[in-house]
């Protein structure tokens, strides 16, 4: 099991303590803590908030929201949407690919990275785009994605 410090979870512990409704959202604030779900987390938050491993787990991997592997620091999003992909959507991410030396659903060995694909990010006007985090990146090249990740 991954090795991560419980007590960074100690107040999301007391929060949901004794309510039968708190379990998506003591996920939740568990996930913005570590920025993933570590199976050390999820045995004691079951343990603590005495609700079944089996009933924390199939939360837990139910909803697309949650993640049980590490991510990385900087999530990249690229769009494949058909508007970004005419203007050169592909490139674009062979690209980034080739940058950070991973495929699409994989994070660096660094945990500097996570790279993901999404069928349209709403902003197609400006294409192709991608996102780091919460920031959107229009008009993007192959130029520009080496210039843009060199800045993380
Ligand atoms: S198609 Fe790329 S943002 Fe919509």
């Amino acid at each position: 099991m991954e090795e991560v410090n419980l007590a960074d979870i100690s107040p999301v512990v007391e929060k949901y303590r004794g309510r039968h409704d708190g379990l998506i959202s003591a996920l939740q604030e568990t996930q913005d803590i570590y920025g993933y779900l570590p199976e050390t987390a999820l045995c004691h938050l079951s343990r603590e908030l005495n609700i079944a491993m089996s009933k924390v787990y199939s939360v837990a991997t139910f909803y697309a929201q949650f993640y049980l592997e590490r991510r990385g620091r900087n999530i990249v999003r690229v769009c494949r949407g058909t508007a970004c992909h005419v203007r050169g959507g592909k490139a674009v991410l062979n690209s980034i690919e080739n940058r950070l030396g991973i495929k699409d659903g994989q994070t660096t060995g660094d945990y500097k990275f996570t790279l993901e694909t999404v069928a349209c990010l709403g902003a197609c006007a400006m294409g192709p785009v991608i996102m780091v985090g919460e920031k959107y990146y229009g008009k993007m090249t192959p130029a520009k994605i080496e210039a843009l990740l060199d800045t993380f």
